[in-house]
């Protein structure tokens, strides 16, 4: 059974309630309940943390032992070389997922810093980045 980790960074425990114009009104843990239901064939585990290093740590924890991270940086995707750097050192390959088109946003969210790590993008399909991200590693 493939393992496949989702880990979120800064602000998105909020989803549901945080601006619902722009991420939606659905929390996490509802839209999480859900992939569980519908992946039963797959290990589909899930962390956020508000905190870099916190997000670091996971990375590496996983990050030699699981198939496929789904990773939303956040506003740490804009800002962040360590985390930059985490994504290069792990071998387990990432893909980088934002809920929001960050391109058609402000110009201090078209940079990302991890990109160039990731396997690859996904970006402005709201909890559906999540879900096509998954299914990218079937
Ligand atoms: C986000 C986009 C980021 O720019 C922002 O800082 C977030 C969420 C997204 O999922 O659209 O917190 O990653």
């Amino acid at each position: 059974m493939k393992k496949i980790l989702i880990l979120n960074g800064p602000n998105l425990n909020l989803l549901g309630k945080r601006e619902p114009t722009v991420y939606g009104n659905t929390s996490f843990d509802t839209f999480f309940a859900e992939l569980q239901k519908k992946y039963k064939n797959l290990t589909l585990r899930y962390y956020q943390s508000n905190v870099e290093g916190e997000l670091i740590n996971k990375l590496h924890e996983v990050g030699f032992e699981f198939d496929g991270i789904v990773f939303n940086a956040a506003a740490y995707t804009h800002t962040s070389i360590a985390i930059a750097d985490a994504v290069k050192a792990i071998s387990t390959p990432v893909i980088e997922v934002h809920i929001s088109n960050v391109y058609e946003r402000e110009p201090f969210r078209h940079k990302s810093f991890l990109a160039a790590n990731a396997k690859g993008i996904i970006t402005g399909f709201g909890l559906q980045s999540y879900e096509l991200a998954i299914q990218s590693f079937l």
